[in-house]
Parts: C-alpha cells; sequence; structure tokens
C-alpha cells in the first residue's frame, strides 16, 4: 500500500535489559537482541522500538541518562548498534530508538557542571531554586515524595520522577539544540524514528511562576488538585521541529508519549506537522470492561482521526502490570488477553507489543530485596513497582530459560521457577499457544488490509464488542464476548481466527464462548 509503513505498522517494544544476554553478564544487550531477530522476523513485526539503550545512572531502568549519543557499556557500543540496524534492515525490520526529552540523569555533564558551579551556563538548563529552608513549592513526583531535592551546597532542583532525573529548562535554547544533534546522531545511522518519553509537557516555568499550589500529578494525567497546562503551545514548536528533522530521513517516525486524560488533548501532538502518531492508553489502563474499551477505541479513532494520524495501540508495556494478570489471571487472563490480542490486531493504526505479551508472561512477583524500581524504593514499598513486568525473556526450557549463554551468570532480576513453561521453545511447537495464536493473527493481519487498516466502526451489544473493519474489498468483523454467557453470532461470514479453539460455526451463526474474539471476513 502507498501510505507511509508507520501507518499501521506492527512495532515490538523490546526492554533491551530483559530480552537476551550475549556474554554471560545476567543483563540483556544488544548482541543479544541481534542474535534474536530473526525470531522476531518469523514472529511477523515490521519494527522494533528499544527502550533507552544510552550510559545511565541506572535509577529508572535506564530513563535517566547521562550520555544521549553512545550506548551504555552493559549493552556494548555505537557499532553494536549499527550492526543491529544493518542486520534487522536486512531482514525488513526497522528500529525506532527512545529519547527523553523532559529530564536527564543526574550523571549527566550538565547537571554535574551546575552542581559544581550554581553560575556555570549548564546550571540554566535545569530548574535550581536558591538555598532556603523549605522547597519553593510542594509539587510532588509522580514517583512519590516532593518533586523537589537539595544540592550539597542548598540549592533545590526540580525533579517530577526521581531525583536522578532532574527535569530540563526547555526555555535554554542549549537544551532544543543539543536534541537536534541527537536526533541526527541516531538517523544517521539508520533508525527509523523515536519512542518520545513524557512528551506532553516539557515548559514548566509558567507554571512554576503561576500554579506554586499543590500539584500531585498521575501517570497518565493530572491529580485532582492542580491540573497543569501541559499543553503548552511552546512544546508543539518542538514536535514541529523534531518532525522537520525526522522527515529529512526517508521512512522515518516518531510516536510519543503523551500521557493526558482527553484524547482530544493528546492528538493535538499528532498533527500533520507534529508526531507521527501517540499511543492510546486506555486498553492499557482499563480492566477487563467492555464500555471502557469500547469508549477507549471510539474516543482513540474519533481523536486522532481528526487530525489525521493513526492511533498506536498498546495493551502492554514496560510500565504497567502484564496484561494476563491485569485481567484476571490464570487460565481466565490468558484467555482474556488472547481475545485482546485479536481486537488490538484488527483496529486501524500501528500496534505495539510489548516483548513476552506474545508469551502470554504473567506478573512476576519479585522479592523485595531484588527490586530495582524508584516507585517501590519511594512509595517506602507501598506500591510494588514495575519489575514484575520487566523479568528476562524465556527462550527455552531450561532453568535458565535461555535468557544467558548456557544459564551461565545470575540475571539482573530473578526467573520465577515457572518461567520456563512459558518458553518461547515449547510455544513455537503448540499449535494452540499464545505464541501461534499472535504469529497467525499477524500474518493474517498482513494479508487482509481491513484489518489494521481498514474503516473501523465500533458496537457493543451487553458484553460483546464488535468492531467492524472495512477495507476496500472485504469487511472483517472483530466479535470480542466479554461476557460470562456464550453468544451465538448471526454470519455467513468465515472465521479467519478465533482466540480459542472452542468456537463453533453452524449454518448462520457462530457460537462464541466467554472471554473470547474472532476475526469472520465478511465481503
Ligand atoms: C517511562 C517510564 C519512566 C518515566 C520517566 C515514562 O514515560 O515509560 O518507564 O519511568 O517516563 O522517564
Ligand atoms: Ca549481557
Amino acid at each position: 500500500s502507498l501510505s507511509p509503513w508507520w501507518r499501521s505498522a506492527v512495532v515490538y517494544q523490546v526492554y533491551l535489559r530483559s530480552f537476551a544476554d550475549s556474554n554471560g553478564d545476567g543483563i540483556g544487550d544488544l548482541a543479544g537482541l541481534r542474535s534474536r531477530l530473526p525470531y522476531l522476523s518469523w514472529l511477523g513485526v515490521d519494527a522494533l522500538w528499544i527502550n533507552p539503550h544510552y550510559p545511565s545512572g541506572g535509577a529508572d531502568g535506564g530513563y535517566d541518562i547521562a550520555d544521549y549519543r553512545a550506548v551504555d557499556p552493559d549493552y556494548g557500543d555505537v557499532a553494536d548498534l549499527e550492526a543491529l540496524v544493518a542486520d534487522a534492515r536486512r531482514l525488513g525490520l526497522k528500529v525506532v530508538l527512545d529519547v527523553v526529552p523532559n529530564h536527564t540523569s543526574d550523571q549527566h555533564p550538565w547537571f554535574q557542571a551546575a552542581l559544581a558551579d550554581p553560575e556555570a551556563p549548564e546550571a540554566s538548563r535545569y530548574h535550581f531554586a536558591p538555598a532556603s529552608e523549605e522547597p519553593p513549592n510542594n509539587w510532588r513526583s509522580l514517583f512519590g515524595g516532593p518533586a523537589w531535592s537539595r544540592t550539597p551546597d542548598g540549592r533545590w532542583y526540580l525533579h517530577l520522577f526521581a531525583p536522578e532525573q532532574p527535569d530540563l529548562n526547555w526555555r535554554d535554547p542549549a537544551v532544543a539544540a543539543d536534541f537536534e544533534k541527537t536526533l541526527r546522531f541516531w538517523l544517521d545511522r539508520g533508525v527509523s524514528g523515536f519512542r518520545v518519553d513524557v512528551a506532553y509537557g516539557l515548559f514548566k516555568d509558567a507554571e512554576l511562576r503561576d500554579n506554586p499550589g499543590t500539584y500531585s500529578p498521575t501517570l497518565f494525567g493530572h491529580g485532582p488538585e492542580q491540573a497543569m497546562t501541559w499543553n503548552q503551545p511552546e512544546v508543539h514548536d518542538v514536535w514541529r521541529r523534531w518532525r522537520e528533522i525526522t522527515d529529512e530521513y526517508p521512512d522515518t517516525m516518531i510516536v510519543g508519549e503523551v500521557c493526558l486524560a482527553d484524547p482530544q488533548e493528546v492528538a493535538l501532538y499528532s498533527r500533520p506537522d507534529e508526531m507521527h502518531q501517540s499511543f492510546c492508553f486506555r486498553l492499557l489502563k482499563s480492566g477487563w470492561d467492555t464500555e471502557a474499551f469500547a469508549d477507549g477505541v471510539r474516543s482513540a479513532l474519533d481523536a486522532f482521526g481528526s487530525v489525521g494520524a493513526p492511533v498506536s495501540w498498546v495493551l502492554g508495556n514496560h510500565d504497567k502490570d502484564r496484561q494476563v494478570t491485569r485481567f484476571g489471571g490464570g487460565a481466565l487472563g490468558t484467555a482474556r488477553a488472547r481475545a485482546a490480542a485479536l481486537l488490538m490486531l484488527s483496529l486501524p493504526g500501528s500496534a505495539y507489543l510489548y516483548a513476552g505479551d506474545e508469551l502470554g508472561l504473567p506478573q512476576a512477583v519479585v522479592p523485595d530485596e531484588a527490586k530495582t524500581d524508584p516507585i517501590f524504593f519511594r512509595s517506602g514499598g507501598a506500591r510494588a513497582g514495575r519489575d514484575g513486568c520487566r523479568i528476562p525473556m524465556p527462550w527455552n526450557d531450561t532453568a535458565g530459560v535461555g535468557f544467558s549463554p548456557d544459564g551461565a551468570a545470575d540475571p539482573w532480576l530473578p526467573i520465577p521457577a515457572d518461567w520456563s513453561g512459558y518458553a518461547v521453545s515449547a510455544q513455537t511447537r503448540d499449535g494452540g499457544s499464545m505464541l501461534t495464536l499472535y504469529r497467525r493473527a499477524l500474518a493474517l493481519r498482513a494479508a487482509h488490509p481491513a484489518l489494521g487498516s481498514g474503516e473501523a466502526r465500533v458496537e457493543t451489544a451487553g458484553d460483546v464488542l464488535t468492531v467492524h473493519c472495512a477495507g476496500d474489498d472485504e469487511t472483517v468483523r472483530c466479535v470480542v464476548n466479554m461476557g460470562t454467557e456464550t453468544v451465538l453470532v448471526r454470519t455467513t461470514g468465515t472465521v479467519l481466527l478465533a482466540s480459542s479453539t472452542s468456537v463453533r460455526q453452524s449454518a448462520g451463526s457462530i457460537a462464541l464462548p466467554p472471554n473470547t474474539a474472532a476475526w469472520i471476513s465478511e465481503d
């Protein structure tokens, strides 16, 4: 089709540290990922998005970046990334990197220079406040605790996330200039675009001046006390500039993590001269709820349709509990995750698969002493944090699940005893596995443009959610029975794929059991 690849791409999210370890140190790395590219090609995805690969203080899973134009030694070096891009290209896979403009690591040279000298030019690239007994205001960090920490000489600095992640001051033109260098550095090395972290609001000086009141954001929006005006005019100027730059490189795209509650506000970031697309988090945030799913899908399609941008659908990522667990866990959660996969992969737009979701991985329980997430530490243990959805990928049924060469080394997060039961090796051979379902669905999605590129109409009848996906010469109906009773779907169409083997077709109708979805081709 003539439309650009990213409009209906299936992008596979790789949490680099947990995907494949090539050198036996228990940490996933670029060479390990490179060795697994044939698996991604076999699975049938179009691109991979790699979570941050950069030198980092390691305080927030790599989202505290100390050098934007380098590779953390844990993962390899720039040549390894270039080799990965070249191998991926040979397999028809595109590589998208993560980029974090909202804040740097406190280990970044800029912040270190600002700590050493309050008058250093780098100091104006952050939000410092003069020494005082109390912080400038009572804003809270998204990770819990105050959004202000003190420097050794008593000054305060702003961090909406962890203290190791000082917020950048985008008023200082040196900040924008450096990020433009970073975009070009990686685009020149053949990457196909960027996933932009915390893309909703880079300019905080107005809020600091005008709204010093209580501010307690949630990760996907604002706290009730203080709705920050995230959607500042200037932030759209930044995305227009980034779009100009990426448009100089063919076949590239930017997908934004715009964590705002209103999809119409989010869609503004994907106007034709801004980011190509951004995530719809509604399916990620809601439980197994027919109206929540229908409303999430409709509102995203309407909002992004109004600006002519595709929606980036996502059911799982490195920040939320695994969907099998979110949907109830065990056989129930697995059945629902299988049905949700067909729903997501039917919708027009791009679909993001989080590594391991194609295996039906559940949320793992990580012992406190093995936890690494600042959300756990800053909540004093009240919140479990995100380690449980970042466990190393199970490749085979040995004890070390094939994550490291011959099972050497202790993986950076402990591997649960039952993890080998989800391994790629066994699921590849099992026609009824989640992996086989994903692989079949991806192949059908590629063969039927109505899936992923159709005109969608969403309807609900009780607990049955139906998406009519109209292509040029075919309509595929995705029917999801989210209820507790088997439903009869009247159709003379053909079942392309069902999320469970217990779907029965008889003359003129299909019996769809609870927590099951089916793709029905109707001319
Ligand atoms: C990322 C999180 C990270 C936070 C701060 C989010 O968008 O997905 O993993 O903790 O930004 O960078
Ligand atoms: Ca390694």
